[in-house]
C-alpha cells in the first residue's frame, strides 16, 4: 500500500517573546516546540486517529499538515511529494488535495453566509473555474444526508450535528484525497457523535478518501480507525494497528487514556491507571521522559534519559523503557 501522508520527526515551533523581550530577559526561552519529533504515517484509504489531551499540540500537528502553519523541523510528504519543496503551483494543488473540518465546527462557519455559499466557498477561494454553485451544493449536500433546504439555512438555524455535517460538506467540496477532521464529534451527543463517524467512514468507503481524525477521546476512534497515534506534550508516544492498541496498550499514557474513558469490554477493566498531576507545559519539558512525572510506573532511569521510539512488532511502536 502507498502511503499518502508521511511525517518525519516534525517541529512546531511558536515565539513565546518579542526579539527585545528576549533581548532583555534571557533566562525564559524564547520559543517552545508545540509539536516536537512526530512522525506519523498515514496509507492511503485509511483512516489514522491521532489522540491525546487537550494541549497536546494535535490540532497543531493538523495545521502543519494542511500547510496553515510552518514548521521548523522535519518533514512531511502528502502524496509522495516533500511540501517544502513544492513550487507555488503544486502546493495550491496539495491544498486542494486535503479538506480541513477546523474545531468548533459552528464557531467556525461565517454566520452570515448560508449554508449553501458555506460548502461552495473552498472552490470560491480556490478560484476553481465554472462552478455551478447550485448544482455543487446539492451534490455536496446530499453527500453528507442534508435535504437541498438547508442550502437557505444560516449557521444559528442548525443543530451540533447539522453543523459538523456542512463541515463535512465543505470538506468535501473540492474532491480532497485526505480529510483532516479536528474533533469532528466533540460537544455531540453520543448518538449523534456515531452518525457523523459513520457518516465519515461511509464517504470514506464511497468516495476513497483517507482520513486522519482528531480526538482527545479514544473510545471514540475505536471502531473507526485503522491506526492510531497517541500524542503527549508534542511526541507521538504510541503508536500502532487499532485492534492492537486497544488490546494491548504498551505505553502507560495509552492505559491512562483507555482508563479515562472506560470501554464497555470487561477485559479492558482490569489495568486501569489513575494520571497523577497536571499536564507539563511545552515552554518547560521534563527531562528524561516527558511522561515521568505522571507516570504511576515511574522510575529512576525514566527523568534521566528520553526514552528512544521503537518498534516493539510489525505495526506497533512506542517509547517506553517499561512497557506494559
Ligand atoms: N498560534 C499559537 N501561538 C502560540 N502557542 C500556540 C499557538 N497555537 C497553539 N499554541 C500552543 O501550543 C500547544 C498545543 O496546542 P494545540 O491547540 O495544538 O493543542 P490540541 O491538542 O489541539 O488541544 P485541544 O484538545 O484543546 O484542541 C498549547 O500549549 C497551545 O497553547
Ligand atoms: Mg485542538
Amino acid at each position: 500500500m502507498t502511503d499518502i501522508l508521511q511525517l518525519k520527526n516534525v517541529c512546531v515551533r511558536f515565539r513565546i517573546k518579542s526579539a527585545m523581550g528576549a533581548l532583555f530577559d534571557r533566562t525564559s526561552p524564547a520559543s517552545f516546540d508545540a509539536v516536537r519529533d512526530a512522525s506519523i504515517t498515514l496509507e492511503e484509504g485509511q483512516t489514522l486517529a491521532l489522540v491525546g489531551e487537550s494541549g497536546a499540540g494535535k490540532s497543531t500537528l493538523a495545521l502543519a499538515i494542511t500547510g496553515l502553519e510552518r514548521i521548523a523541523e522535519g518533514s512531511i510528504q502528502f502524496e509522495g511529494r516533500e511540501i517544502s519543496q513544492m513550487q507555488a503551483n503544486e502546493i495550491r494543488e496539495y491544498r486542494r488535495g486535503i479538506g480541513y473540518m477546523w474545531q468548533n465546527a459552528i464557531g467556525s462557519l461565517s454566520p452570515r453566509m448560508t449554508v449553501r455559499s458555506l460548502i461552495t466557498e473552498p472552490a470560491r477561494i480556490h478560484r476553481v473555474p465554472n462552478v455551478n454553485t447550485r448544482e455543487l451544493s446539492s451534490k455536496l449536500l446530499d453527500l453528507v444526508g442534508l435535504s437541498e433546504e438547508f442550502g437557505d439555512r444560516y449557521p444559528h438555524q442548525l443543530s451540533g450535528g447539522q453543523a459538523r455535517r456542512v463541515g463535512v460538506a465543505r470538506a468535501l467540496a473540492l474532491n480532497p484525497r485526505l480529510i483532516v477532521a479536528d474533533e469532528p464529534t466533540a460537544g455531540l451527543d453520543v448518538s449523534v457523535q456515531g452518525e457523523i463517524l459513520n457518516l465519515l467512514n461511509q464517504l470514506q468507503d464511497e468516495l476513497k478518501i483517507s482520513m486522519l481524525v482528531i480526538t482527545h477521546n479514544l473510545n471514540v476512534v475505536r471502531h473507526t480507525s485503522d491506526k492510531i497515534a497517541i500524542m503527549y506534550l508534542g511526541r507521538i508516544v504510541e503508536q500502532g494497528d487499532t485492534a492492537e492498541i486497544f488490546s494491548r496498550p504498551r505505553h502507560p499514557y495509552t492505559l491512562a487514556l483507555l482508563s479515562a474513558s472506560p470501554s464497555p469490554d470487561p477485559d479492558m477493566q482490569a489495568d486501569r491507571i489513575e494520571l497523577k498531576g497536571e499536564i507539563p507545559s511545552p515552554i518547560n519539558r521534563p527531562s528524561g521522559c516527558e511522561f515521568h512525572t505522571r507516570c504511576p510506573f515511574v522510575k529512576e532511569t525514566c527523568s534521566e534519559s528520553p526514552p528512544p521510539f521503537e518498534a516493539v512488532s510489525e505495526s506497533q511502536a512506542l517509547s517506553c523503557y517499561f512497557p506494559r
